[in-house]
């Protein structure tokens, strides 16, 4: 038993993974449209990564006979800068993302909800792995600047990513 105001603010929780899968498809559809083929796989990935997140959360309702309250997904950019960009962009919203899952963390602590805070940190622990990936990838296309041939060998690194369920593995 969640309270009112956890299931409320999980369910907006809940809106914000669904967000972050429509923007991760939104840059896909924007590298796929530069060449970049293999980061439009790298975000199309993303974006089944965070469909997993929210349907971790949708789950965690249902098993607290929560009401599930299945908001407007607000629509997110369709055009970036460039490739770096989307990246940067990227890193910008899941830094948002680790702030609000924090807070959440907070609110359980506070509720001495230990069910609703054990799951957070399940989200707050994928988000260091999530930060981290996409500054790695970030760094290496700074370092490369407008080299066509680097940037042709990181779209085919990009390329390698292959979709494994995070919900699944822990
Ligand atoms: Fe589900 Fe990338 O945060």
């Amino acid at each position: 038993m969640i309270s009112k105001k956890m299931e409320t603010e999980l369910n907006l929780q809940l809106n914000k993974e669904f967000y972050s899968g429509y923007l991760y498809l939104a840059m896909s559809a924007y590298c796929s449209k530069k060449g970049f083929n293999g980061a439009a796989n790298w975000f199309s990935i993303q974006y089944q990564e965070e469909i997993a997140h929210g349907m971790k959360l949708f789950k965690y309702l249902e098993d607290q006979d929560a009401d599930i309250v299945l908001e407007k997904i607000e629509a997110p950019k369709s055009n970036f800068d460039s490739l770096l960009s989307a990246f940067e962009e990227s890193l910008a919203h899941e830094q948002k993302m680790t702030g609000w899952l924090n807070e959440l963390s907070d609110l359980a602590m506070k509720e001495k909800d230990h069910a609703t805070y054990n799951l957070l940190q399940w989200y707050v622990t994928e988000q260091v792995e999530e930060e981290a990936t996409v500054s790695e990838i970030i760094d290496k296309i700074r370092m490369i600047g407008d080299n066509g041939y680097g940037l042709y060998t990181v779209d085919q690194e990009l390329a390698q990513r292959i979709f494994v369920d995070p919900t699944a593995q822990k």
